[in-house]
C-alpha cells in the first residue's frame, strides 16, 4: 500500500519549482492533492506539467495565502471536492528579493513578506484545524488528527545579505513551528519544519557558472537539494512514522550551516607547523 493512499494534502504554493515536487511525491505516494499558486496562468502551468508526468488525483486552485478571503475560498473547494483535510504544507513564500537594503526598504516591502510568509502560513493552518483537523477522528496508532509542515530555511541561522524581510521571516517561522507545535500537540497536530540550504530551482538558470561553483563550494556535500531532496523530507515529516516530532526543525542544507567557513574561505591547518 502507497503511504499517503486514502489520505487528503494541501500544498502551497504547489505549482513551481519545490512546491511541485512536493505535490509530485504525494501524489506518487496515492493522496489526493489540493495546491495552490497566485494566479490561473502558474497554477494550469504546474497542472500541465503534473499531467505530462503521467500524474492525477490534484486540484489546482488560484489562492494568495496573503489574502484571509482567498484562503476561505480555497478550504471550500478542498470541503467540497474532499470532504477531509490529512495534511498541510506551507511552502509558499514571497521571496522578498529586489527590496534593497535595510536603508532602503519601505514598511509596505517589509509586511508584504512578513504577510505572505508568515500570517499566510498562519492563516492556512487555523482554517485547516478549524475546518477539518478539529472535527476529524484521531489516528489509532498515531493519536493525531492532522499534520503540517512548514517549508522554512537555513537562512534564518546564517542570513543572506540584503534580503531582511525574507531571513526576518524563516526566523519568525522557526518560532511559529515551536508555538504552534506546542499549542496544537494536545489537539492533535503535529507541527513541524523542513529548513533547506540551497535548492536547485529554474532561478539557478539566470546564475553565472562561476558562481553556482562558488555555491557548491559552500556546501560540504558539494551541490544544493533538488526539491525531489525537499519533498522526500517533507513527506517524512508528514508521515506516520514521525509521530514523535512537534515543533521541530529539520535542517537539510548539505552540511552548510554546520561548517565555520566555506571550503575555499579557510587554510588547510593538517599539514602546518605550530611556529
Ligand atoms: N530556492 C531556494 O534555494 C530555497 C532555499 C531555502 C528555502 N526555500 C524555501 O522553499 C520554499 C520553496 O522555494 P522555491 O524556490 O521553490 O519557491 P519559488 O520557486 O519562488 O515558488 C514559490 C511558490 O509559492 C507560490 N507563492 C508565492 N507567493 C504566494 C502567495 N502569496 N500565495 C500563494 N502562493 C504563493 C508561487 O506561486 P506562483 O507560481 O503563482 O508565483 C510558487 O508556487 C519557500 O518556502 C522558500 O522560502 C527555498
Amino acid at each position: 500500500m502507497k503511504q499517503f493512499e486514502g489520505k487528503v494534502v494541501l500544498v502551497t504554493g504547489g505549482s513551481r519549482n519545490t512546491g511541485l515536487e512536493i505535490v509530485d511525491r504525494f501524489l506518487r505516494e496515492g493522496a489526493k492533492v489540493f495546491f495552490c499558486g497566485t494566479t490561473a496562468e502558474s497554477v494550469e502551468k504546474g497542472a500541465a506539467e503534473l499531467k505530462r508526468r503521467g500524474l492525477s488525483g490534484f486540484t489546482p486552485v488560484v489562492c494568495n495565502v496573503g489574502d484571509l478571503k482567498q484562503v476561505t475560498a480555497m478550504m471550500d473547494v478542498v470541503e467540497r471536492e474532499a470532504r477531509r483535510l490529512d495534511v498541510v504544507v506551507s511552502n509558499a513564500a514571497n521571496m522578498g528579493i529586489g527590496h534593497g537594503g535595510p536603508l532602503e526598504m519601505t514598511d509596505e516591502q517589509f509586511l508584504s513578506v512578513l504577510n505572505v510568509n508568515i500570517l499566510g502560513g498562519f492563516r492556512v493552518v487555523q482554517a485547516a484545524c478549524n475546518r477539518f483537523f478539529m472535527k476529524q477522528e484521531r489516528d489509532e496508532f498515531t493519536d493525531q488528527r492532522g499534520a503540517v509542515v512548514f517549508v522554512g530555511s537555513n537562512s534564518s541561522e546564517r542570513v543572506s545579505r540584503k534580503r531582511l524581510a525574507y531571513v526576518t521571516s524563516k526566523g519568525g517561522m522557526d518560532t511559529m513551528v515551536k508555538a504552534l507545535g506546542v499549542d496544537l500537540g494536545p489537539l492533535g497536530v503535529r507541527v513541524n519544519m523542513v529548513a533547506p540550504g540551497y535548492i536547485w530551482s529554474d532561478r539557478w538558470n539566470w546564475l553565472t557558472d562561476a558562481i553556482k561553483e562558488r555555491r557548491h563550494r559552500n556546501v560540504p556535500t558539494g551541490h544544493e537539494a533538488t526539491g525531489q531532496d525537499v519533498a522526500a523530507a517533507v513527506l517524512f515529516l508528514a508521515s506516520p512514522g514521525a509521530r514523535g516530532f512537534q515543533g521541530a526543525r529539520l535542517l537539510m542544507d548539505g552540511g552548510s550551516c554546520a561548517q565555520l567557513y566555506p571550503v575555499d574561505c579557510e587554510d588547510d591547518t593538517s599539514t602546518m607547523r605550530e611556529r
